[in-house]
């Protein structure tokens, strides 16, 4: 009942009545103060005003499973929803629920990892409570030769739910990071289970610095928060939402052509890298050219003085030559 009460306060946005919340819920005056009283030291502030009813007034920074169920606004992202306070890795926990049987649009969130998983098998620091791990899980029916170009859709709804949160500059280092003033801010892993022409399921795994005040002195270099640029403290619940709102916008132009026509002009746009000189750290053979956007089907347009290369994420590992983007 706790879900449903602050789904109804949330959606008004102004005092409802006890009367109103009774009869809604079938229930008694005290069974809804008993769920105000929960909320309140969950701790939500709720005013109640004798004759107006009760007014949602400020949320917590929680992750709590009322607080995603009431705050979701999507249409079948997150319809599922499992939170865990810690976890290993909600990409793991993802797969696993893919294998019970889940249907795609199940969404694994997590406060804290102990085995976080980063790209090319490196571990993601999760400590909890400043933080975002959360992963989609998916069971599209598309060619799994499309299914690495979904990295670079999250990346796209990832950097647009972060500029509309925070009004800064979100952009993306390709393939799939998201960057403020040069650092990284979020890291996206993809995983998929496929046989040759049949996908079984896909994990989409984000982590997202929201509130972190620092970080270990190995990656303080490189990595940064939505605080530590701003100066302000995000709600982590809001920014979720926000993520899987856009990934539900890109994900649909994405499904029209199984690739990324329709947003290659928006990637480019939003991408760090475009017309910088880049290194290619190719490991049969590196070299260094002038990125130029992304193809269709995601992959790097390099330039160097002889010709023009495609990269393919996951082969390669790309870097920019002045600094880490
Ligand atoms: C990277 O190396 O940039 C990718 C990092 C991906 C981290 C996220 S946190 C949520 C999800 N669960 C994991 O174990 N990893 C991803």
């Amino acid at each position: 009942m706790r879900t449903e009460l602050l789904t109804v306060l949330r959606e008004a946005g102004d005092y409802v009545s006890g009367q109103d919340l009774c009869e809604k819920f079938g229930v008694s005056r005290t069974a809804i103060w008993k769920g105000i009283n929960q909320l309140k030291e969950a701790g939500y502030e709720i005013e109640a005003v004798q004759n107006k009813g009760y007014k949602l007034v400020s949320v917590p920074d929680s992750l709590s499973e009322e607080e995603l169920k009431s705050i979701r606004r999507t249409e079948w992202v997150g319809e599922e929803i499992f939170y865990f306070p810690v976890i290993d890795s909600t990409n793991t926990k993802a797969k696993q629920l893919a294998e019970e049987g889940y249907p795609g649009g199940t969404l694994v969130v997590a406060e804290q990892q102990d085995a976080g998983k980063g790209r090319r098998g490196r571990s993601w620091e999760s400590p909890r409570g400043m933080s975002i791990y959360m992963t989609l899980m998916l069971k599209p029916e598309i060619d799994p030769n499309n299914a690495s170009m979904l990295t670079l859709v999250a990346a796209l709804a990832v950097s647009a739910a972060v500029r509309k949160l925070t009004g800064r500059p979100a952009g993306i280092k390709w393939p799939n990071d998201i960057v403020m003033n040069g650092k990284k801010i979020c890291g996206i892993l993809t995983e998929m289970s496929a046989q040759f022409d049949y996908v079984n399921h896909i994990v989409i795994g984000i982590g997202i610095n929201v509130n972190n005040e620092s970080f270990p002195e190995e990656i303080a270099q490189m990595a940064t928060s939505l605080y530590l640029e701003t100066g302000e403290r995000y709600n982590r619940a809001a920014l979720m939402e926000e993520v899987w709102e856009q990934f539900e916008h890109y994900y649909a132009a994405f499904l029209k052509t199984e690739d990324l026509s329709g947003l290659v002009k928006e990637y480019n746009a939003h991408l760090v890298n475009m017309h910088q000189i880049v290194s290619v750290l190719d490991p049969k053979e590196p070299f260094e050219g002038k990125a130029m956007g992304i193809t269709p089907r995601g992959e790097l347009i390099v330039d160097t003085w002889e010709s023009r290369k495609l990269v393919s994420a996951g082969e390669v590992s790309v870097r920019g030559i002045y600094g880490y983007v």
